[in-house]
C-alpha cells in the first residue's frame, strides 16, 4: 500500500514551533506538502515573542528536502498567516488550528486577563485563521480543518475554567464549520490530544511523558486531513497510541404534557427516566421538538410529585 501524500497541497500549522505543531509540520513537509510554519514564539503562558521557534522548524523541513516558510504572526492575525501561504505557495488546502497557551489558576483566583487571553488565542485565533482560509476553500471546493480541543474541554479540569471553556467552544465551532463546509468538500474535525510538550512537562511525571510522544498524534491528523477522508464534524481523543471517537449521548428521556400541570413536582415524578441512559440514542442534532410536543399533547395531565414540607408532612409540588 502506498503512503498518504500531500504533494502540491499547502498546509498551515499554527503554533508549529514546538510540541504537537512541530510534529505535524515536519510530517507534512516529509510527505510532499508546502508547509507554513506559524509560531509567535512566546512562552506557554502567552508572554513574549520570537521568530526562532518557527525558523528552527522551517530549517529542519528544508534540510530534509521539504518545502516550508515561516510566519511569526499571532493567530489573532489570521489573515496575515493565510496570506503567507497564498504569497509563498499560491494556495491553502489544510489548516491545523493548533496554537495554544495555558493560564491555569483556580477559578477563585482567575483574573479577567487569564480568561480573556486564553479564550482569545484558542477561540478567536482559530476563528480568524479559518475565516481567512474559508473563501479559498470554498472557491477551490476543497479544504481540511483540524481544531484542537482537549479532555479539559470535554470533561472539565481543576484550574482550567478558561481553557476548558475555550476548548469546548472549538468543538461547537468545528461542528458548525463541518455542516457549512460539507457541500464544498471542506471537512472539519476536532481532536482532543494528549502528548508530551512544554505544556504538559510540568504536570506529568517523566515516565508518563515518555509514553506520550507528539509524533503518535500525527497519523490521525494525517488521515483526517487527507483527500481520501470522508469523516467530518467528529471529535477524536488521541494520544499514547490510543485513538477513539467521542460522541453525544441522549437519554431516552421522559415526555410530559406541556400544560399548567407541568410543575417542578411533575418533572421530579419522572426524574429517573430523564436521567436513565439504559436506552440511549447518539444524536447529531437536537431532539425533534415538534414530534415530541405532539406526543405530549396525547398524554393526560402530569402527575404532581410529592415532597416533605418542613414539618415532615407530604405535600404536592
Ligand atoms: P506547545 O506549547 O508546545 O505548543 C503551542 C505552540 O503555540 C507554541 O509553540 C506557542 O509558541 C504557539 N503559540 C501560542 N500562542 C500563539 C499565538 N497567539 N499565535 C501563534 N502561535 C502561538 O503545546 P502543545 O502541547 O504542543 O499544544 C498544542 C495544542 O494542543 C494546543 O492547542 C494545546 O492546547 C493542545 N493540547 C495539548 C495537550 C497536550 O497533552 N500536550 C492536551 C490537550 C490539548
Amino acid at each position: 500500500m502506498s503512503e498518504l501524500r500531500y504533494d502540491g497541497q499547502t498546509v498551515v500549522v499554527t503554533g508549529a514551533g514546538g510540541g504537537l505543531g512541530k510534529a505535524y509540520a515536519t510530517f507534512f513537509g516529509s510527505r510532499g506538502a508546502n508547509v507554513v510554519v506559524n509560531d509567535l514564539g512566546g512562552s506557554f503562558k502567552g508572554e513574549g515573542k520570537s521568530s526562532k521557534a518557527a525558523d528552527v522548524v522551517v530549517d529542519e523541513i528544508v534540510k530534509a528536502g521539504g518545502k516550508a516558510v515561516a510566519n511569526y504572526d499571532n493567530v489573532l492575525d489570521g489573515e496575515a498567516i493565510i496570506d503567507t501561504a497564498i504569497k509563498a505557495f499560491g494556495r491553502i488546502d489544510i489548516l491545523i488550528n493548533n496554537a495554544g497557551i495555558l493560564r491555569d489558576v483556580s477559578f477563585k483566583n482567575m483574573s479577567d486577563q487569564d480568561w480573556d487571553l486564553v479564550l482569545a488565542v484558542h477561540v478567536r485565533g482559530a476563528y480568524k485563521c479559518a475565516r481567512a482560509a474559508w473563501p479559498h476553500f470554498r472557491k477551490q471546493k476543497y479544504g481540511r480543518v483540524i481544531s484542537t480541543a482537549s479532555a479539559a474541554g470535554l470533561f472539565g479540569n481543576f484550574g482550567q475554567a478558561n481553557y476548558s471553556a475555550a476548548k469546548l467552544a472549538l468543538v461547537g465551532f468545528t461542528e458548525t464549520l463541518a455542516k457549512e463546509g460539507l457541500k464544498y468538500d471542506i471537512l472539519c474535525n476536532t481532536i482532543a490530544p494528549i502528548a508530551a510538550s512544554r505544556m504538559t512537562e510540568t504536570i506529568m511525571p517523566p515516565d508518563v511523558l515518555k509514553a506520550l510522544q507528539p509524533s503518535w498524534v500525527v497519523p490521525l491528523v494525517a488521515v483526517l486531513t487527507h483527500k481520501s477522508n470522508t469523516e467530518t464534524g467528529a471529535i477524536y481523543e488521541v494520544g499514547g497510541g490510543h485513538i477513539a471517537k467521542i460522541r453525544w449521548e441522549r437519554s431516552k428521556g421522559a415526555i410530559y404534557r406541556a400544560d399548567s400541570s407541568l410543575t417542578p413536582g411533575a418533572v421530579l415524578s419522572k426524574w429517573n427516566e430523564v436521567n436513565d441512559f439504559s436506552e440511549p440514542e447518539y444524536p447529531t442534532g437536537p431532539a425533534n421538538f415538534m414530534e415530541l410536543l405532539e406526543e405530549a399533547q396525547k398524554l393526560p395531565p402530569n402527575k404532581p410529585g410529592e415532597n416533605l414540607d418542613f414539618k415532615g408532612k407530604v405535600v404536592l409540588i
